[in-house]
């Protein structure tokens, strides 16, 4: 399949262009719907893109941070405080340091709030459709990242996740550590006004080369080439990972 791909030489100026790009969406949400709903990804590739945001002073001044609203496609069903939390990530590397209002930050409950992954999944499920008044789930922009064996938030290959598609999101058990986590489903991933998947690195070249001789994305054995929502994804690589 052909992929909307941009390289750069590194994750740094990857980054920096990502935030460029993020922020000029952040402008046109805010000019047209008077707000600007992005769902991050979690792991590491996008910590970066996280604290230049947080940390670049241009930047954080130039953001109405009573306008962002700040979601997440998926999270380890972990406390908030674990370090393997996307939540937590997120925090240290960017809400600590801006003036969000609490409000509008809506991390995916852990077991601190649920005692179930399937009771926070269906909470978080509860809040998405209060955000979009019923309408359809469509984020202004979503950060995706690309795992080695072609997983996106946290739909995983062979996952019946994959088959959903009412539920917005989903508690899964992924062949990954932690185990639980909360997912959003296709039916989400593919309703965002504008798609990013942040991939950096030598270990995703194999996967990238993969997806690029993927012959029928819809039915691709890998969640990340099912992602095909109006106007396509674009691919933010590095060097290292577009090969
Ligand atoms: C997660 C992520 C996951 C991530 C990929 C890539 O919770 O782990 O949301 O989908 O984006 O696994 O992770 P890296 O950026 O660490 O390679």
């Amino acid at each position: 399949m052909k992929l909307n791909i941009r390289v750069f030489p590194n994750l740094d100026t990857l980054s920096h262009s990502a935030l460029d790009a993020l922020l000029r969406i952040m402008d046109e949400a805010i000019r047209e719907r008077g707000r600007f709903a992005v769902s991050l990804s979690g792991g590491h590739t996008p910590a970066k893109l996280y604290s230049l945001w947080a940390q670049t002073e241009k930047q954080k001044a130039r953001t109405d941070w009573d306008c962002v609203h700040l979601f997440w496609g998926d999270e380890r069903y972990v406390p908030h405080t674990d370090p393997l939390s996307n939540y937590r990530m997120t925090n240290e590397a960017l809400i600590s340091h801006v003036p969000i209002p609490a409000g509008n930050v809506h991390p995916m409950p852990g077991p601190e709030h649920f005692s179930t992954a399937e009771a926070a999944a269906e909470a978080y499920e509860s809040e998405l459709r209060k955000f979009f008044t019923g309408a359809a789930p469509a984020f202004d922009l979503q950060l995706l990242g690309l795992g080695t064996e072609g997983h996106t938030a946290s739909l995983f290959p062979g996952s019946p996740a994959l088959d959903e598609r009412v539920r917005w999101v989903v508690a899964v058990t992924a062949p990954a550590n932690p185990p639980q986590r909360l997912t959003v489903t296709l039916p989400v991933l593919n309703c965002a006004r504008n798609t990013f998947f942040l991939v950096a690195g030598p270990d995703k070249r194999e996967i990238i080369a993969a997806l690029r001789n993927e012959p029928t994305p819809q039915a691709s054995e890998y969640p990340a080439a099912r992602v095909q929502p109006a106007g396509g994804p674009l691919w933010l690589l590095d060097q290292a990972a577009a090969g």
